[in-house]
């Protein structure tokens, strides 16, 4: 029975490891230059390793040392970053590469590292076992998948976080976190993929526990969605002549400057308020439900039919639109979705026949 995860997983990177313009090959004598190792994890924060690539390239071309890069010229650096994104990063980037060299060099431990500008718990857990040797727990988002379906996580991200670097330390071995955090990183960008996990190509397919279970792809759970508040409100279909009346909604808000049934607020707590203006108003059954992305909406509705148009402030902008004409006028989904509720509800029978 296989028992060392680790060796496996290690096995694998020795033969698999994607070359990379920061990285020196696995499991070899030299000694990573702590410089290049922070630099790229710096910029693969928020970029991806094909888009970061050539701008390592450039930059350790043009600044190959820390002490370089320290006495880059602000603007310049600047410049070299454009394209990059989060540019917090390639100011933080130049505060601590003047802090490295005002204290004589790299700090050397996860601690040290985290007290440079720039350096949060990921890149300083990166940096330290990548370039220092020790054995810090590395997990980016590739690695939280891995580890996830490795030990069959139930916790959802981001709260399994803690669990999921506690159950990976006893894994990290002493003579090679760097190659460890690497192969789970790589393992993640090519193996162990989101979607489609090539399952029968994994070193560590005979300790996964989600693969044992059947059902790999299931890791990490998804977080329960939150139940969106609902919110409810009424919506008045006032018909005249085969035409409808729509107004304008206000420019700010939802569904800002779109055409609109007439209506109430959509509020958490409804009261039933008393129709617009008399009439024989009818009610369609069923509300509309429309899902907005900080709420839910049930919009009700209410039917009149007039012979003539009301004189009412409501109406004074109003659009009168033939019912034919709604499905090509330009509603936004909720208003739609009202007009088949409308057409295809009982309270039709009080509208003339077409
Ligand atoms: N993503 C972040 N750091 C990385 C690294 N050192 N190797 C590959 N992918 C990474």
């Amino acid at each position: 029975m296989p028992v060392d995860p680790t060796a496996d997983l290690l096995r694998w990177y020795d033969a698999h490891a994607r070359t990379l313009p920061w990285r020196l090959p696995p499991n070899g004598q030299m000694t990573p230059d702590p410089y290049r190792v922070w630099l790229a994890e710096i910029m693969l924060q928020q970029t991806t390793v094909a888009a970061a690539g050539p701008y390592f390239m450039r930059f350790v071309s043009r600044w190959p040392t820390v002490d370089a890069l320290a006495a880059a010229d602000d603007g310049e650096l600047m410049a070299a970053w454009a394209g990059l994104g989060y540019y917090a990063r390639a100011r933080n980037l130049l505060a601590a590469a003047r802090a490295v060299v005002a204290r004589g060099g790299f700090p050397q431990t996860e601690a040290g590292l985290l007290q440079l500008p720039g350096v949060g718990s990921y890149t300083a857990a990166a940096v330290a076992a990548i370039a220092f040797g020790e054995p810090a727990v590395v997990i980016d988002a590739n690695v939280e998948r891995v580890a996830s379906r490795w030990f069959a996580v139930s916790e959802p991200l981001p709260a399994s976080r803690s669990a999921l670097k506690a159950l990976l330390r006893p894994h990290v071995p002493g003579n090679r976190p760097g190659d460890f955090a690497q192969a789970m990183m790589d393992l993640g960008a090519t193996l162990c993929t989101p979607r489609n996990p090539a399952c029968p190509d994994c070193p560590l397919a005979p300790h996964c526990a989600a693969l044992a279970l059947g059902k790999a792809t299931a890791f990490p759970v998804k977080p329960a969605k939150k139940a969106r508040p609902l919110k409810q409100g009424i919506a008045w279909w006032i018909e005249q002549g085969g035409a409808v009346a729509l107004v304008r909604r206000p420019p700010k808000g939802m569904l800002g400057g779109m055409l609109a049934l007439p209506g109430t607020e959509w509020v958490a707590e409804p009261t039933d308020p008393d129709p617009p203006f008399p009439a024989r108003w009818m009610t369609v059954a069923t509300p509309v439900s429309h899902g907005f992305t900080h709420f839910e909406l049930h919009l009700h509705l209410r039917t009149a039919r007039l012979d003539s148009r009301p004189a009412l402030p409501l109406l004074a902008q109003a659009h009168w639109v033939q019912r034919s004409a709604l499905d090509s006028i330009g509603l936004p989904t909720l208003y739609k979705k009202a007009v088949a509720a409308v057409l295809a509800s009982d309270a039709q029978p009080c509208f003339e026949a077409a």
